[in-house]
C-alpha cells in the first residue's frame, strides 16, 4: 500500500516512516524541509536498507502536490507537516493559521479528489486548552486554546470531521510530549536554531552547545513546582500510526484518539531521570514562567488501549537514553 506521508523527514514523520516500512507499507514522503534536514532521509535509507521516495513541496503549494497524487495511487495520507513551536505561534500568528490550515485542506481536497480511503491526521494535547479534569480524556469540551498553534490543530479536528465524504475514514492522534530517538542513533529530533522543547535544550546543555537550561518557573501547582507533562517515548507514537491504519481498514469507521502514557512527570524529575541515566550532571537553573504554558497535563489514554490496541512499550528512561545517544551522534557529525 502506498502511504503519502506529509512531513516525512520530520522528527515524528522520519520515525512513523520506519515503522510504516517495517509494516510492509511503502512510504513517499513530501516534506519543504523547513523544519527538517534532506539528510535524514538517508539517514532512514540506511536504518530500513532500501531506498525512500521523498519529494521537496510544501503542502500549501496546491498544484505541485495535486501531482503527486496524480502520480501515485495512494492507499492512505499520514498528515505530519505543519509549523509546531508554541511560542513561535505567539510571534506569527498568520504563519501558523495560512501554513496548517492551508495545507490541511489542500490534503483534503486531494483526498477526496483521489477518493483516498485512509487518513491519519498529526494532532495534539494542545487542542485542550487549561483546566481540565485530569486524567484528560477525549469527550474532553476542547476550550479555544492558548496557543495559535493550539487552536490550527483544533480548527483542523474540526475541518477534517466536517467536510472528508464517507469514502475516508480518519484517525486524529492527539500527541502528548514525544520525546527519544531510534535505536540505532541515525535519527532523532533536530530542531534548528535554538530548541523550544525541553529534551532538546536538556540533551544540548548537557553536551556543551548550551549553556544552561532554564526551568520555566517552580511556582506551579504541582508537587515539586515545576510543569507536569505527559512523556510518550518516539517509538510507541509512531507504532501508534501504523495501528491507525490498521483500525481504518479494520473497523472502516473514523476515531480520535489521547497518544500518551498516562503518567505525568514534572521538569525537575525529567532532568533527574536524564542525570541517572546518563551520568551527566546538567547545568540548570529556575527562571520565570513561560507564557502560555499548561501547569499540568497528561493523558487518560484508556481510548488508544482498548479500540486501537495500543500501548506504550518503550519506557521514557529509554526514550532520553536514545536522545542522549542521538545528541553525540550529531553533535560528532555537525562539528
Ligand atoms: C515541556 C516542559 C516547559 C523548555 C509540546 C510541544 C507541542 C505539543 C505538546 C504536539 C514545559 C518546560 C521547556 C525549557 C523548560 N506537541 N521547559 N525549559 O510546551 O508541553 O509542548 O508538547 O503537538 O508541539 O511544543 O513542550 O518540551 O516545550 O516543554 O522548563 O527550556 O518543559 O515549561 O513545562 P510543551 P516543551
Amino acid at each position: 500500500m502506498n502511504i503519502l506521508v506529509t512531513g516525512g523527514s520530520g522528527y515524528i514523520g522520519s520515525h512513523t516512516v520506519i515503522e510504516l516500512i517495517n509494516n510492509n507499507y511503502n512510504p513517499i514522503i513530501i516534506d519543504n524541509f523547513s523544519n527538517s534536514q534532506p539528510w535524514i532521509i538517508n539517514q532512514i535509507s540506511s536504518i530500513v536498507g532500501k531506498k525512500i521516495t521523498y519529494f521537496d513541496i510544501n503542502c500549501c503549494d496546491y498544484k505541485n502536490l495535486k501531482k503527486i497524487f496524480e502520480k501515485y495511487k495512494f492507499s492512505g495520507v499520514i498528515h505530519f507537516a505543519a509549523l509546531k513551536s508554541l511560542p513561535e505561534s505567539y510571534i506569527f500568528p498568520t504563519k501558523y493559521y495560512e501554513n496548517n490550515i492551508l495545507s490541511t485542506i489542500n490534503i483534503i481536497n486531494l483526498i477526496k479528489i483521489y477518493n483516498i480511503p485512509y487518513f491519519v491526521f498529526s494532532s495534539s494535547c494542545m487542542v485542550y486548552g487549561e483546566d481540565n479534569v485530569l486524567p484528560i480524556n477525549e469527550n474532553t469540551n476542547l476550550k479555544p486554546s492558548n496557543s495559535p498553534y493550539g487552536y490550527t490543530k483544533q480548527i483542523c479536528e474540526k475541518i477534517i470531521s466536517d467536510t472528508l465524504n464517507k469514502n475516508t475514514f480518519y484517525v486524529s492522534l492527539r500527541y502528548f510530549n514525544p520525546i527519544g530517538a531510534h535505536k540505532s542513533g541515525k535519527i532523532g529530533e533536530l530542531p534548528i536554531g535554538e530548541p523550544s522543547n525541553l529534551i532538546p535544550y536538556i540533551t544540548q546543555t548537557a553536551i556543551g552547545l548550551r549553556k544552561k537550561l532554564i526551568v520555566f518557573g517552580n511556582d506551579y501547582d504541582t508537587p515539586d513546582g515545576t510543569c507536569v507533562r505527559d512523556y510518550i517515548n518516539i517509538i510507541d507514537l509512531a507504532k501508534a500510526h501504523v495501528k491507525s491504519l490498521e483500525l481504518m481498514q479494520e473497523k472502516m469507521n473514523s476515531y480520535t484518539f489521547n497518544i500518551g502514557t498516562g503518567n505525568g512527570l514534572s521538569v525537575l524529575e525529567i532532568i533527574k531521570k536524564f542525570e541517572n541515566i546518563t551520568g551527566e550532571k546538567l547545568n540548570y537553573i529556575i527562571g520565570n514562567r513561560r507564557s502560555g504554558d499548561v501547569e499540568k497535563i497528561y493523558a487518560c489514554n484508556k481510548l488508544a488501549k482498548k479500540i486501537l490496541k495500543w500501548e506504550p512499550e518503550n519506557s521514557i528512561s529509554n526514550a532520553l537514553k536514545t536522545a542522549w545517544e542521538w545528541q553525540k551522534n550529531i553533535t560528532r557529525k555537525l562539528l
